[in-house]
């Protein structure tokens, strides 16, 4: 199935130093987090700059207490989606691991799969602790297309990246806020570093398998993946605005204001900021243009 797949030399090269890196980092999450009984001090929970209604008319009209009850909730809605991804994306890293084809990058699928089942775990405490809940997974699922096994594997591993990609994007900077509290930053901070590893080994396989897929598959074929990609980048930036917090932030008419703030102009810009990386990364390889 995955027999024609050629591994590089780089492929290969990179497999052997993150998995040395992964076992030079490796930590016990079941211990490394203090945990308090709360978080301390009532300020925001996550960068101003990162809420769902920054630089939206709302935002310039919304008191300061409302502000903070909306930073916990939508922190928890974060965590939720990353927990949920985590799920979702080691089901199908369990699937290929030990299969033929999967020889070369199998030793790193096991500090992977490790590492995520960690960070579902720190990620789903933290929301149960601090939020009483983990908010259900509300992702559409787009209609199952039939694909050959080179493009199902890219657009596995591209759905991964490209999901590590946009939750680093509020890791990285929430582990940097200084404003924030401490609990916050640390989950922020130890998932930033094991992911910058996992995302440097995604970039090398989907380069790889990508490869694979233009010299097996017409020119239409490749544009309907981008297509699927680029509306994938969507469905996550969607679920960035979540009824569920908004509701328990206490704002009334959490539809209608979902609607409004997904609309407000400013957002775009945002959007393109949070999607930046992947974007430019899919240019690099050659799928979006
Ligand atoms: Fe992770
Ligand atoms: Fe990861």
């Amino acid at each position: 199935m995955m027999s024609a797949l050629e591994w590089t030399q780089e492929f290969s090269k990179a497999v052997n130093r993150l998995t040395e890196a992964s076992v030079e980092d490796y930590y016990n999450p079941y211990r490394a987090f203090q945990w308090p009984d709360e978080i301390k001090p009532a300020s925001l929970w996550m960068s101003r700059e990162l809420l769902s209604i920054h630089g939206t008319a709302v935002e310039r009209d919304i008191p300061p207490e409302r502000l903070v009850e909306l930073s916990r909730w939508e922190s928890v809605n974060l965590y939720s989606l990353i927990a949920h991804g985590i799920r979702e994306l080691l089901i199908e890293v369990m699937r290929r691991i030990h299969t033929p084809g999967y020889e070369i990058p199998t030793p790193y699928f096991h500090h992977f799969i490790g590492e995520e089942n960690e960070h579902m775990w720190f990620f789903a405490e933290f929301c149960l602790r601090y939020g009483g809940r983990i908010y259900p997974d509300r992702r559409m699922v787009f209609p199952a297309a039939e694909r050959s096994p080179e493009l199902n594997n890219f657009i596995v591993f591209s759905q991964i990246l490209i999901f590590e990609q946009i939750g680093d994007f509020f890791n990285a900077r929430m582990a940097a806020d200084p404003g924030l509290p401490e609990t916050v930053r640390e989950v922020n901070r130890i998932h930033h570093r094991d992911e910058s590893r996992h995302i440097a080994f995604g970039g090398q396989l989907v380069s790889a398998l990508f490869n694979q897929v233009k010299a097996g598959h017409s020119a239409d074929a490749v544009r309907d993946v981008a297509g699927y990609l680029r509306r994938y980048i969507d469905l996550i930036i969607q679920m960035l605005y979540s009824v569920d917090a908004y509701r328990d932030a206490g704002i009334a008419s959490p539809s209608r204001f979902r609607a409004t703030v997904l609309a407000d102009p400013a957002r775009q810009a945002v959007h393109d900021r949070i999607t930046e990386r992947t974007v430019s990364f899919y240019r690099r390889i050659g799928l979006f243009d």
